[in-house]
C-alpha cells in the first residue's frame, strides 16, 4: 500500500500492489453477477490485488471474511453489506487496525460515520420513487381501485427497505392504490416465481406487480404465464435493475417499466481504493448515475447493453 510506507503493498505481499479485500453478498441475481465481473475486471485493470470472498447471502460469512482481511493486513477493505444492521463491532475492528473501509452498493445503519471512509452506490429511495412516479402517471385520470402486489428484496437489506419506502411515498397520495400483498423473494428468480404463485392463488384480481429487482420479476412472469395470464397486459409489471434479461422482457412487452440500478461500480471503486490507500481524502458519498426505461426505450438500448 501507499500509506504504510514500509513494505510497498501489504497483505503479506511485497509486489508493490495494493491489496483489496472485497466481501460480496453472493450470486443471487443477474445484477450481482454483473457487479462481481465489474469489480474483478476493474481491479485487474487498475493493478490491484483483489482478495474476493463470496458470502453466499450470509452476514456471518461477511463478518468472518472481514476479520480474515484484517488478520491478513490487506490495504483496503470494501464490501456490499447483505443487511443494514449489525456491523459496528467488525467495522470498529477494521478501524482499530488502521484499514480503511469502503461500502459498496449497500448502506449500513451504523450511527458512527467514522467507521467507514466512503459509500459508493445508488440511491435506492430514489429508485423506489421513480417506480411509484411511473405508476401514478399510468393511472392518471382514472378512478378505479389498483391492487398492487410487491416482491421485496432480501429482508433487512438497504435496497429492499428503501425501494419499498420510496414507492410507498409516491403512491400514498391516491387511495385507489393498495398494496394487497407484500413478501420477500430474496432478490432471486426462483423465489420470485414461488411467491408470485401464492399471490395468484390468494388474490384473483392483481393489477400491478412491483418487484424490487428484475430477477424476481422474471420468476413472477413464469408464474403469471403458468396461471394463464398475460404479463405486462393483465398484470402490469415494474422492476428495478435493467439487466439484459429484464430489458429483453421489457422490450417484449412482458414488463412495463424498469428503473435502472447500475452494477458497474468497479472503476469508481478502484479509484477510491487507490486514494484511500494513499491516505487521501475521499468523498463520503459517491452516487451512481441511473435512468429509467420504457418498453420503447428498452428496444433502443438492448443492442448495446453490456450486461
Ligand atoms: O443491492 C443491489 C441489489 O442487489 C440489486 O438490485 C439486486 O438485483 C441485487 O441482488
Amino acid at each position: 500500500g501507499g500509506s504504510d510506507g514500509g513494505d510497498g503493498g501489504s497483505g503479506g505481499n511485497d509486489d508493490g500492489k495494493i491489496t483489496l479485500g472485497f466481501s460480496q453478498v453472493g450470486a443471487e441475481s443477474g445484477w450481482r453477477t454483473a457487479n462481481t465481473k465489474s469489480i474483478q475486471e476493474s481491479a485487474a485493470k487498475a493493478g490491484i490485488d483483489l482478495q474476493f470472498s463470496d458470502a453466499q447471502g450470509k452476514q456471518e460469512n461477511q463478518i468472518t471474511a472481514i476479520r480474515n482481511f484484517i488478520t491478513q493486513k490487506v490495504d483496503v477493505i470494501a464490501f456490499s453489506p447483505v443487511v443494514t444492521s449489525g456491523w459496528d463491532a467488525v467495522l470498529q475492528e477494521a478501524k482499530d487496525a488502521g484499514i480503511p473501509v469502503i461500502l459498496t452498493d449497500r448502506a449500513v445503519d451504523s450511527q458512527d460515520k467514522s467507521l467507514y471512509k466512503s459509500f459508493i452506490g445508488s440511491d435506492f429511495i430514489v429508485e423506489g420513487q421513480k417506480a411509484g412516479d411511473w405508476l401514478v402517471k399510468e393511472y392518471e385520470g382514472k378512478n378505479e381501485p389498483v391492487n398492487i402486489v410487491e416482491l421485496q428484496g432480501t429482508t433487512g437489506s438497504a435496497p429492499a427497505l428503501d425501494r419499498q419506502k420510496g414507492f410507498q411515498e409516491k403512491i400514498a397520495g391516491n387511495p385507489n392504490f393498495k398494496i394487497v400483498k407484500s413478501q420477500t423473494g430474496d432478490f432471486k428468480r426462483a423465489d420470485g416465481k414461488t411467491v408470485m404463485e401464492t399471490f395468484l392463488q390468494s388474490t384473483p384480481d392483481i393489477d400491478v406487480l412491483y418487484a424490487h429487482n428484475d430477477d424476481m420479476g422474471l420468476g413472477a412472469i413464469e408464474a403469471i404465464e403458468a396461471a394463464g395470464k398475460k404479463p405486462g397486459t393483465d398484470i402490469k409489471i415494474i422492476t428495478v435493475d435493467a439487466v439484459k434479461d429484464g430489458m429483453t422482457a421489457l422490450s417484449q412487452g412482458k414488463i412495463n417499466f424498469i428503473v435502472e440500478c447500475s452494477p458497474l461500480l468497479g472503476p469508481q471503486l478502484m479509484d477510491l481504493v487507490k486514494k484511500a490507500d494513499a491516505g487521501e481524502e475521499i468523498p463520503a458519498r459517491v452516487l451512481t448515475e441511473e435512468t429509467t426505461f420504457t418498453q420503447e426505450q428498452a428496444k433502443e438500448a438492448l443492442p448495446t447493453r453490456q450486461y
